[in-house]
C-alpha cells in the first residue's frame, strides 16, 4: 500500500543547516518517508520541502506549525505554494503473516482513527511472544493472511479519538496485549480477556487481541512502526518517566500472564510449587510465585540457559532430558508432590529427547502424534524450523501428576480449541482445582508498573535481547530455536 504525500516549498529555508533543523523538529514516521520519497525524486534535490501527508489529521504542535493554530485540520486543505508534486511511498513497515512458516517483514498500510475510542500509536517497543510462535507453527489455527503479528507493545500516542479523554498526544504509553472495552459487566469485572464489546465476532467469540486469529478480531498486530489501538482509553496505559522501554515492554504481556498465572494457581504463604516451561511466560510466574512468598519454587524445562536463569531467579531447576520431572518432585517433596503447578508451555510441549522420562514418552508417542495431527491440521513441512511440539499433553499430564493431592493447577500456556486432550481422570482422582485462562491483562498492568516504579520489582532479568525492527524475522528463529540465553527480545522499530 502507498501513501500519497504533497510537499509545500519551504520558503524560509535557504540553506541546508536550517533545513535540517526543520526536518529534525518533524515527527519521526514524516521525518523518515520524506527522506526516501526526496530521495526518489531526483528532480526534487536543491528543492527545501516540507512534506504534508495529504488527509492526515494534524493537531497540536505538528498543526500550529503547519498554521493550523490550535483547531485539529486536514493536511489536505493547507495551500500548497508553487508546484505540489505528489510523491508515492510505501506506508510502514510490519511483520506479516502469510501463511503456517511464513511470516515476512514488509510495507503495509498505515494505520489510522475508525472509532471515536481509537488512538493511533507510534510503537517504539515491541516483542515476540511463544503465542506468536504457536500461531506461525500453525497450533493456533485459524490466521488470516496478512494480518501483522505481536501484541506486545510500548509506544508514543500519534493520534487520538474523540472520545479518548484520558490521554493526549506525545504521551509514552504501554499497550495492553488484550483488547476491551472497560464498559461491559465482564470489563467491569476484571474480566477484560473475557469483553463482550471489543471482539467485532460477537461476545461469544473469545478473547479480542492484537495479531491473532481471525476469531480474535483480527486486529493488525503490534511488530510493527504504528498501530491502531481500539478502545484506548482503557487499554493504553500512561507511563511514567522513569520506567524505561526495557522495562516496559515486559509488562504489555508477560508480567501480567506471570501474575494471573500465580493468582489462578492459587499460591499463598509458604505454598511449594511446581512452575513448568522455562520461557518468559515461565520465569514471569517465579517471579510472580515469589512475589506472593512461595515456599519453594520448582522450575521444569530442558533448555540449559533457561533452566540457568530459573535458577537465579531462585528456583530449584530439573531438566526433563536428564530426570522424570514427576519421580524428582515427588521425592524432593516427601513424596507429597507440590501444593500448586503451572503450566507455562502450552501446545508446543516437547518430549525428552534422552534421559530417565524418556522410556514412557516413547510408549505414547504413537497417541502424541495424533493429538498433533488433530489439533494442528496444516503444519509447516518444509522447514527445518516452525515445526508443532511433539507431545501437545505432555507437560499438563506432568503437572497433574506432580501435584499434591487437593492442589491446584494453573493453565496459562495456551492451548487453542482444536485441543480435546486433558488428563481429566487422573485429576479428579486427586480432587484437584484447575484454573486457566487468557490474561486480562489490563487488569493487572497499573499494580506491575507501580511495583517496577518504586523498586519493588526488578525487571532485568527478563529481557535478554535488543534487535531492531529490520532483524525482526532472524529474532524470531532465534527465539524459537531457543538459541542459548534467548529469552526475551525487545524489537525496536525506530531504530
Ligand atoms: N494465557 C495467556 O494469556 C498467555 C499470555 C502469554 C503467553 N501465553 C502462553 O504461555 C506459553 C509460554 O510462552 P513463552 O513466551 O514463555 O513461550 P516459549 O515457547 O518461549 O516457552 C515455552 C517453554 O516450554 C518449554 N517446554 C517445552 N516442552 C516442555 C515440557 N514437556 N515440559 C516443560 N517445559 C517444556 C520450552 O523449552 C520453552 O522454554 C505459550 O503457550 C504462550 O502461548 C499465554
Ligand atoms: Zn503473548
Ligand atoms: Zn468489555
Amino acid at each position: 500500500m502507498a501513501i500519497s504525500f504533497s510537499f509545500q516549498e519551504d520558503r524560509d529555508c535557504d540553506d541546508a543547516d536550517a533545513r535540517d533543523r526543520r526536518a529534525l523538529r518533524l515527527p519521526d514516521r514524516y521525518r523518515s518517508r520524506a527522506r526516501r520519497s526526496m530521495q526518489a525524486r531526483p528532480d526534487l534535490s536543491g528543492v527545501h520541502l516540507r512534506p504534508v501527508r495529504e488527509g492526515a489529521r494534524l493537531r497540536g504542535e505538528e498543526g500550529r506549525r503547519l498554521g493550523l493554530g490550535d483547531r485539529c485540520g486536514h493536511a489536505a486543505g493547507i495551500p500548497i505554494h508553487g508546484e505540489s508534486p505528489n510523491v508515492e511511498v510505501h506506508a510502514m513497515k510490519a511483520v506479516v503473516f502469510h501463511g503456517v512458516g511464513d511470516i515476512r517483514l514488509e510495507d503495509v498500510e498505515d494505520p489510522r482513527i475508525e472509532e471515536p475510542t481509537d488512538a493511533v500509536v507510534r510503537i517504539t517497543a515491541s516483542s515476540i511472544c511463544g503465542t506468536d510462535l504457536h500461531m506461525v507453527r500453525g497450533t493456533l489455527t485459524g490466521m488470516k493472511p496478512g494480518t501483522v503479528l505481536g501484541h506486545e507493545g510500548v509506544g508514543v500516542v500519534e493520534e487520538l479519538g474523540d472520545d479518548v479523554r484520558n490521554l493526549k498526544v506525545g504521551d509514552r504509553v504501554l499497550i495492553a496485549s488484550t483488547i476491551a472495552c472497560g464498559d461491559c459487566a465482564y470489563c467491569r469485572e476484571g474480566y477484560f480477556a473475557q469483553c463482550d464489546r471489543a471482539n467485532p465476532n460477537g461476545p461469544q467469540a473469545g478473547t479480542a487481541f492484537f495479531g491473532g486469529p481471525e476469531t480474535s478480531g483480527p486486529f493488525q498486530g503490534l511488530q510493527a512502526e504504528r498501530a491502531r489501538i481500539p478502545f484506548a482509553n482503557v487499554g493504553l496505559v500512561k507511563l511514567p518517566d522513569s520506567i524505561s522501554n526495557e522495562q516496559a515492554i515486559l509488562l504489555s504481556d508477560i508480567l501480567p500472564t506471570g501474575w494471573m498465572a500465580a493468582e489462578l494457581a492459587e499460591i499463598k504463604d509458604g505454598d511449594t510449587v511446581a512452575v513448568f516451561g522455562c520461557g518468559p511466560v515461565g520465569q514471569a510466574a517465579i517471579a510472580a510465585a515469589r512475589h506472593r512468598s512461595a515456599g519453594r519454587i520448582f522450575a521444569v524445562d530442558n533448555v540449559t540457559t533457561r533452566l540457568e536463569m530459573a535458577r537465579a531467579l531462585g528456583a530449584e531447576v530439573i531438566d526433563f532430558s536428564d530426570e522424570d520431572p514427576v519421580e524428582q518432585i515427588r521425592r524432593l517433596t516427601d513424596g507429597i508432590g507440590v501444593d500448586r503447578a503451572i503450566d507455562a508451555v502450552g501446545i508446543d510441549a516437547k518430549h525428552p529427547r534422552s534421559g530417565s522420562a524418556l522410556d514412557d514418552a516413547m510408549e505414547h508417542k504413537e497417541e502424541y502424534r495424533k493429538e498433533v495431527a488433530e489439533i494442528a491440521p496444516e503444519q509447516n513441512r518444509q522447514f527445518w524450523s516452525w515445526r508443532p511440539g511433539d507431545a501437545p499433553t505432555l507437560a499438563l499430564d506432568w503437572a497433574v501428576q506432580s501435584l499434591a493431592k487437593a492442589g491446584t493447577l494453573a493453565v496459562i500456556g495456551v492451548y487453542p480449541s482444536t485441543d480435546r486432550f486433558f488428563p481429566l481422570g487422573y485429576a479428579m482422582g486427586k480432587n484437584l482445582t484447575i484454573n486457566m485462562g487468557i490474561c486480562n491483562h489490563r487488569k493487572y498492568i497499573p499494580e506491575l508498573v507501580e511495583l517496577v516504579r518504586s523498586g519493588q520489582l526488578d525487571l532485568a532479568p527478563y529481557l535478554t535481547e535488543i534487535r531492531p525492527l529490520s532483524q525482526v524475522i532472524d529474532s524470531y528463529k532465534a527465539f524459537e530455536r531457543r538459541d542459548p540465553y534467548w529469552s526475551k527480545v525487545e524489537i525496536q522499530p525506530g531504530a
